[in-house]
């Protein structure tokens, strides 16, 4: 299983997303990869912001050595799933989906509304950390579900 998480910058919250799923997964022992993209290229080569790296490091989970990468439309060929943290994520990766296959590998990360983007927000990584881990602790689950139905 090949999983890839989407924002906008690929410096905040995809790689708490891809940090936090990839140590779950890492625990279970399951041989999946889970990889983060941007859909803007501002920071392409650069480490996770600081404060996604502090508190990421704070619950015990080390994602300094991501480096932010930008979306390409081959990552569709690459990935079975394209999570996205918020709507214009949700467009922008979509604008480059090729076929309704393509299409329907992009889904929303949370059920029910969005990840707020905390860049420019201090206080928000806190609860933006908490969010993505509990989404991600469910999600293992859901994917673990359907390697089993398959
Ligand atoms: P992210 O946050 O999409 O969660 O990585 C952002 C990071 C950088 C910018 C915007 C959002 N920026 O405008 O540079």
């Amino acid at each position: 299983m090949k999983i890839l998480m989407v924002c906008l910058g690929n410096i905040c919250r995809s790689p708490l997303a891809h940090g936090i799923l990839a140590h779950l997964v890492e625990e279970e022992g399951l041989d999946w990869t889970v990889e983060s993209a941007g859909t803007g290229d501002w920071h392409v080569g650069q480490g996770p912001d600081r404060r996604s790296v502090s508190v990421a490091k704070k619950y015990g989970v080390d994602i300094a050595a991501q480096r932010a990468r930008l979306f390409d439309y081959d990552f569709f060929d690459q990935y079975d799933h394209i999570f996205v943290m918020d709507e214009s994520n949700y467009r922008d990766v979509t604008a480059l989906a090729r076929n309704e296959e393509e299409r329907g590998k992009v889904k929303m990360f949370l059920l029910e509304g969005v990840v707020p983007d905390p860049y420019f927000d201090e206080s928000l990584f806190e609860p933006v950390y908490h969010l993505v881990e509990n989404r991600c602790r469910e999600l293992l689950n859901e994917l673990v579900d359907t390697t089993r139905t398959n």
